[in-house]
């Protein structure tokens, strides 16, 4: 008898008990042992009903996607829900925690299901990259309709098991935690009742209802803007439409064809792939996991503009108090009006209630003074990038704060060690970068100065967590690890602009690669301001910052979407990014200044210098051990900056583009266009020479 699946009956049900942690995966184990325990739940004469029910935290959560791309072990899934659905005796499923993917169809494999209030289902193959590909697509219909199912399919959405009842994807939800205790009462009642085997296979009510409905037509037009690029969502439509015109046997194998080409597509290997490193960076290597955290139950934070207001909007939304400090009560007003303004616009859609928008602003008290500071358990400053500011303030934080309270700067380029020196505790001083927009963006880049304490790094990353952000925990260097390698996308973007390209022909490699905007459209988003103030601080500190045209529009005010005019326009409400033939006249004129001739540049040439370069330097972010992982620099790129999830992130996608080939190419740029920048790094060249990838490090 296999151990992860066991058979065992008490009264006159046959208890089929899965219990695989974490997460009851689907793997081959429990494939083979769930068929043997069918097996002898039907061969048990005193069985009358089965129940499936799962140990641990949840029912099954899916197929075991670390199978994935490997060769396929028998029994397949299909066949296992084939087995369940076909039992002479009634099958029960209990569901507790997430009924999801290929766990969610061995349950409309059974003949009922009970769930607990708690639970929810879905089927989130989607995010895969995938379809459900083990009859998901043809059972749900046959109890939710078309609508139901295309929202859930092409979503991954989870419903809740209320939701679920009501669409008739369960047929009983009951309150308590004891899932098997609930299981084995329901299937009490099926004996009693003498309810029959009921097949979902065999329920065509409603897709006979909905045949030959424009339904499918509608919703592909439809997901051609939600989709952004991704392949999968149209298979699902596909596949589900299959089920409202063949067969349910035909309707399967055409799921299998879909499912198999879905299998086969980059993009779910792109997708697995950042689905295992978001949970990997919570992993450090170095920083054990009984690392002790210290508590944080209060937080400070210095600045009330657009990134201090979405700091605190985070801790606000997971009941975390806060202290907003501004120097002068204008600016206070000025950045609570605007968090007010947020939530009730996000309670406008529905979000989030009107008292939940009254609870979340009382929990973010205002203070001009310093002395609100003494007793918070974090402070974070969030005042724009000036390091003689920054240091008089974390002078200021040295004096205020109680010991051991934790002093976090959102810098999103300056040395954390700097900053720390102007403090007596300079291992308790860390970066907490967060991305614009703060309350939306996932990313949080922790970065550790060299006296950061362990205790310190452990307690920014449970942070991360409590606030439902990605934390990635990083290095001290100038822009760490998001902002160094996209300054060196800017600045090759810029040079191709100065060189002949618009930037909207730079901005459309960027979006057809699957960048929800381009580099320019998000210098107008992020306040064209940021970026000019970095450079002046850069020359000021001596370095050689070239001239740009960007400068040439801060000058002028065209600050970005703020001032609804920066490398685009904007009309007012609107963050659509318009030409404007003013910019190509301030281009020309800069060329002109510079004496440059404008050339034709091809979108190849764009795509290699601003995916390279970041590659390249990426690589050297690896090397001087910023990033521990290329793991931690693709989720980085994918939960900060919009990098398409389903090519992995930068340093999974240029493994998929051949390391060797980028390396020739960063080397011929080198030859070509010098500059530090194409200066090949030394791991790139050792890994492209040994015919290595990144993700093999
Ligand atoms: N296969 C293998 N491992 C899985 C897994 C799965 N389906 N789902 C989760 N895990 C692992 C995670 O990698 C993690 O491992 P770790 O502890 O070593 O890092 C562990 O289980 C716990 O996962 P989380 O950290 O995500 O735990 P949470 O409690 O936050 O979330 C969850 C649990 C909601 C189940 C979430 O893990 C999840 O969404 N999992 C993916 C579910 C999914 O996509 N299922 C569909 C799979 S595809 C499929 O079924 C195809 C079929 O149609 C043929």
């Amino acid at each position: 008898m296999s151990e992860v699946v066991t058979y065992q009956r008490e009264g006159a049900v046959g208890v089929i008990t899965v219990n695989y942690p974490p997460v009851n995966a689907l793997g081959h184990a429990v494939r083979s042992g769930l068929l043997a325990a069918l097996e002898q739940g039907q061969q048990d004469a005193e069985a009358k009903a089965l129940l499936l029910v799962c140990e641990g935290r949840t029912f099954i959560a899916g197929a075991d996607i670390r199978e994935f791309g490997k060769p396929m072990q028998e029994p397949g899934l299909p066949s296992v829900v084939e087995a369940f659905e076909s039992s002479d005796k009634p099958i029960i499923a209990a569901i507790h925690g997430t009924a999801l993917g290929g766990g969610l169809e061995m349950a409309l494999g059974c003949h009922y299901r009970v769930a607990l209030e708690s639970a929810r289902v879905g089927l989130p193959e989607v995010k895969l990259g995938l379809l459900p590909g083990a009859g998901g697509t043809q059972r749900l219909p046959r109890l939710a309709g078309a609508q139901v199912s295309l929202d859930m399919i092409t979503s991954g959405n989870f419903a809740s098991a209320a939701e679920a009842l009501q669409d008739g994807i369960v047929d009983a939800v009951e309150s308590g935690d004891d899932v098997k205790a609930v299981g084995l009462a329901f299937a009490q009642k099926v004996i009693d009742e003498g309810k029959p085997v009921r097949r979902v296979r065999d329920l065509n009510d409603k897709v006979e209802a909905e045949k030959g409905s424009g339904i499918f037509d509608q919703y592909r037009a439809g997901l051609q803007k939600k989709a952004c690029g991704l392949f999968s969502p149209f298979k699902c439509v596909d596949a589900v439409e299959a089920a409202f015109q063949l067969p349910f046997t035909d309707g399967m194998k055409r799921e299998r064809e879909l499912f198999m080409e879905c299998m086969e597509s980059p993009q779910r290997a792109g997708l697995v792939h950042a689905f295992f490193a978001e949970r990997e960076v919570s992993k450090v290597p170095g920083l054990p996991k009984d690392t002790p955290v210290r508590d944080v139950n209060t937080v400070g934070i210095i600045g009330a503009g657009t990134m201090g207001g979405g700091i605190a909007m985070n801790f606000a939304n997971v009941g975390i108090p806060v202290r907003l400090l501004e120097v002068k009560q204008e600016a206070l007003d000025k950045g609570l009006a605007i968090i007010r303004r947020n939530y009730e616009n996000t309670a406008r859609k529905g979000r989030i209630t009107q008292a939940q928008v009254e609870e979340r602003m009382a929990l973010i008290q205002p203070t001009l003074s310093y002395d609100d500071f003494a007793d918070v358990d974090l402070v974070i400053e969030a005042v724009f990038e000036n390091m003689g500011v920054k240091k008089e303030i974390f002078g200021t934080l040295d004096k205020v704060c109680k010991p051991g309270a934790i002093l976090a700067s959102n810098t999103s380029t300056l040395d954390i060690d700097e900053i720390a020196s102007a403090t007596s505790r300079p291992q308790d001083v860390v970066g907490m970068h967060f991305f614009s927009p703060a309350n939306v963006m996932k990313l949080l880049e922790n970065v550790c100065g060299s006296q950061t304490a362990d205790d310190v790094k452990a307690t920014v990353m449970a942070v991360a967590k409590r606030i439902k952000k990605v934390g990635v925990l990083v290095g001290n260097c100038y822009g760490f690890v998001g902002n160094r390698m996209l300054h060196q996308r800017g600045a090759e973007a810029t040079k191709l602009v100065n060189e002949g390209a618009s930037p909207q022909q730079v901005d459309k490699v960027l979006t057809d690669l699957g960048f929800p905007m381009g580099q320019f459209a998000m210098s107008d988003l992020a306040g064209i301001d940021v970026g000019y103030r970095i450079r002046e601080e850069r020359r000021k500190a001596g370095e050689d910052v070239p001239a740009s045209w960007m400068d040439k529009l801060a000058e002028e005010g065209r600050l970005g979407q703020k001032t609804q005019a920066g490398v685009y326009l904007y009309e007012e409400g609107s963050r659509k990014p318009v030409v404007d033939p003013k910019v190509d006249a301030l281009i020309a004129e800069f060329r002109k200044e510079q004496g440059i001739e404008p050339r034709e540049i091809s979108d190849q040439e764009i795509l290699e210098r601003c995916m390279y370069v970041m590659i390249n330097e990426g690589a050297k972010i690896l090397e001087e051990g910023i990033a521990a992982r290329a793991l931690d620099v693709d989720i980085v790129w994918i939960y900060g900056y919009g990098f398409p999830a389903y090519r992995g992130g930068p340093m999974f996608w240029a493994d998929q583009v051949g390391v060797k080939e980028i390396y020739d190419t960063v080397k011929r740029f080198h030859d070509t266009l010098g500059g530090d920048q194409w200066k090949p790094a030394a791991l790139l060249e050792r890994l492209a020479g040994e015919g290595k990838t990144f993700g093999s490090l």
